[in-house]
């Protein structure tokens, strides 16, 4: 049999798992209106709380309709099948494998508890319980929709998704809290993972690498919350960023030139500003004959070059142990023979790792950051490698990084919820123990127009020489370089 015990032993302990009874804990928490109170103690005890419901026990589950008494046996089908699966062995079949898994199980537990229901109404049970396992339940309909960058459940009522740059609540609800949990617990049983009291936080990603976070109660209050940044099948383009009034074409052009001419390059934005967009569509002006590394926490980054190694850290198992940080990835990088280094988010001692591949013959890599602002960028860059404990001089670390990167991309989610590009800064040098910096794209916010969009403009700084222009002309693009800068001013 496939389940990882049988059934038939491990039914009467149900109760005692703490699978179940964290369920059952959020059964009482929340979402009281969605069970009958009178019946649910009753058939949910019997079966998963009190000793006498064993193997072969008498009671007897009549089902005449869709009803709460159809959702209660349904829980308690479900709970009893969530024991007894492997659910990261279930994960590695097919759909049409699982499914028969499924039905096998759920016949055996139809007996044991003799549940008595017609054909057809165990069909539609077992067909219900499937979309609960092996889909996404509630959330499907959410999942299929490209509009979507995010989906934000804080318990079973509330699920508010992010459309456009704004968020906004759904009618989709849960059937309680149990529900969500289980589905939470099929997301992240794919990656052999479980959530439970025990570890109640718990990262993950969807088949379509969509990621994934989940915190459960006792540390979420109102419910397991659940956050799903949507993975975009097709990435923005320049082109995209352009129509969108992210950039202009003018700034499209001498971002271009800078992925091109091999400039060091951060991005440093808020999260969800388009700090992994960005970089994306920098990436695509990489030369197809350049041997690219990516390092991502989850791979999200689609380069279409033909050389590329993609990498990504992994987390500790349950036991604490085999953690690959992005430090540990970074490092190896640079026994790859890469020629750039992409690093999906900087945000730890990996700073100094990639400072020093930049510095060292790995032109042209990129990476994201968190940060609010360009000058905030560099220093956040500078207390990652002074927290990662390097002992060195902030002088130092300061001169290591202006020997570094050359460009500062700052993108920002404006309150209106588009997304701009409000800085293009070159790092010049050091005066004193200050790094200097100088803005070539700057974007104004001029005020909002009469539906809420902030109006605002890009320019050029007037700068016409900028700090890379030997690199761009060593590259024969200086001429396109000084259009580009000229066209934008004003
Ligand atoms: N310029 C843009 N215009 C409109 N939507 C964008 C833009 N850049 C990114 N997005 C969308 O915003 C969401 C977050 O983008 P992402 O690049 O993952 O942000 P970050 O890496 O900063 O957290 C994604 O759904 C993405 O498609
Ligand atoms: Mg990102």
């Amino acid at each position: 049999m496939f389940g990882k015990r049988s059934a038939a032993e491990k039914l009467p302990k149900g109760g005692k798992s703490a699978d179940t009874a964290l369920i059952s804990d959020a059964e009482k928490g929340a979402a009281p209106q969605s069970v009958k109170p009178g019946a649910a103690e009753p058939n949910a005890g019997a079966f998963a709380g009190s000793p006498a419901a064993s193997a072969g026990s008498s009671e007897e589950f009549i089902l005449d309709r869709r009803s709460d008494e159809y959702y209660e046996i349904k829980t308690t089908v479900f709970n009893a099948l969530i024991d007894t699966i492997d659910l990261a062995q279930l994960a590695q079949l097919d759909a049409a494998s699982a499914r028969e898994e499924i039905r096998d199980i759920v016949n055996e537990i139809f007996s044991i508890k003799n549940v008595v229901m017609s054909i057809a109404e165990q069909e539609s049970l077992l067909q219900d319980i499937c979309n609960d396992v092996l889909g996404y339940g509630p959330l499907e309909p959410l999942l299929s929709r490209d509009d979507i960058s995010d989906i934000m459940v804080n318990g079973a009522d509330r699920v508010f998704i992010e459309v456009n740059g704004k968020i906004q609540i759904t009618p989709v609800r849960f059937r309680d809290n149990a529900q969500l949990m289980n589905i939470c617990q099929r997301i992240v049983s794919q990656i052999g993972r479980r959530v439970d009291e025990s570890s109640p936080i718990c990262d993950a990603r969807l088949p379509d690498g969509s990621r994934v976070n989940v915190i459960a109660p006792p540390l979420s209050l109102d419910g397991p919350t659940l956050t799903i940044r949507k993975f975009k099948k097709d990435k923005l383009k320049m082109k995209d960023m352009v129509n969108f009034g992210t950039i202009t074409p003018e700034g499209a052009t001498v971002l271009g030139i800078i992925g091109a001419v091999r400039c060091n390059v951060l991005i440093s934005g808020g999260t969800g500003s388009g700090k992994t967009t960005l970089l994306n569509c920098l990436t695509s002006f990489i030369a197809e004959d350049e041997r690219v590394v990516t390092c991502e926490d989850a791979a999200e980054l689609q380069l279409q070059q033909p050389h590329v190694v993609r990498l990504e850290t992994r987390p500790p198992n349950l036991e604490g142990q085999g953690e690959i940080t992005m430090r540990d990835l970074v490092k190896n990088c640079l026994r790859m023979r890469p020629e750039r280094i992409v690093v999906g988010e900087v945000r730890g001692p990996e700073a100094f790792d990639l400072l020093q591949a930049m510095n060292t013959g790995h032109d042209g890599s990129m990476g994201t950051l968190h940060a609010n602002s360009p000058r905030e960028a560099l220093s956040r860059l500078e207390s990652m490698i002074t927290m990662g404990g390097y002992a060195l001089p902030s002088k130092t670390i300061r001169e290591m990084i202006c020997g570094s990167i050359d460009i500062v991309v700052q993108t920002t989610r404006l309150r209106d919820g588009s997304r701009r590009i409000v800085n293009i800064s070159e790092v010049l040098g050091m005066e004193g123990e200050v790094i200097i910096t100088q803005d070539l794209f700057v974007f104004d916010i001029e005020g909002d127009d009469e539906n809420g969009k902030v109006k605002g403009r890009h320019r050029s700084t007037g700068i016409a020489r900028p700090a890379f222009w030997d690199r761009a002309r060593y590259y024969n693009r200086e001429r396109e370089l000084a259009q580009a800068l000229e066209a934008a001013e004003g």
